[in-house]
């Protein structure tokens, strides 16, 4: 069996959503301590709707995978839905990851989340 499923390498070797937002609303950058990964991730919301995402992740493949996919499973969703998304989710949606991966699909998570916990603190200070 491949180590890698097809849409891994497929959002691995075409990844969506590729690049920065200059007046994104909400930004989160993450690292594992570990290998030494890093993902920043750009978030465009609108009436708490996310209206584009972009990301930059210098890391490995899965992480690249992870967050391409992670970026497609958001997009267009409410920012309270999106809160909701789990490594998990992403993982299986790229028809699931080595054991030894799973953390470059934790990375995703907590880069969208950390991204949304600043859309929400820069909302929090307007009003
Ligand atoms: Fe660290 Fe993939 S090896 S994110």
């Amino acid at each position: 069996m491949a180590l890698y499923s097809e849409k891994v390498m497929d959002h691995f070797r075409n990844p969506r959503n590729v690049g920065v937002i200059e007046d994104a609303n909400g930004i989160g950058e993450v690292g594992n301590a570990k290998c030494g990964d890093i993902m920043k991730m750009y978030l465009k919301i609108e009436d708490d709707v996310i209206q584009d995402v972009k990301f930059e992740t210098f890391g490995c493949g899965s992480a690249i995978a992870s967050s391409s996919m992670a970026t497609e499973l958001i997009k267009g969703q409410p920012v309270s839905e999106a809160m909701k998304l789990t490594n998990k989710a992403v993982a299986e949606a790229l028809d699931g990851l080595p054991d030894y991966k799973m953390h470059c699909s934790v990375l995703a998570e907590e880069a969208i989340r950390s991204a949304l916990e600043d859309y929400n603190s820069r909302k929090a200070q307007q009003t």
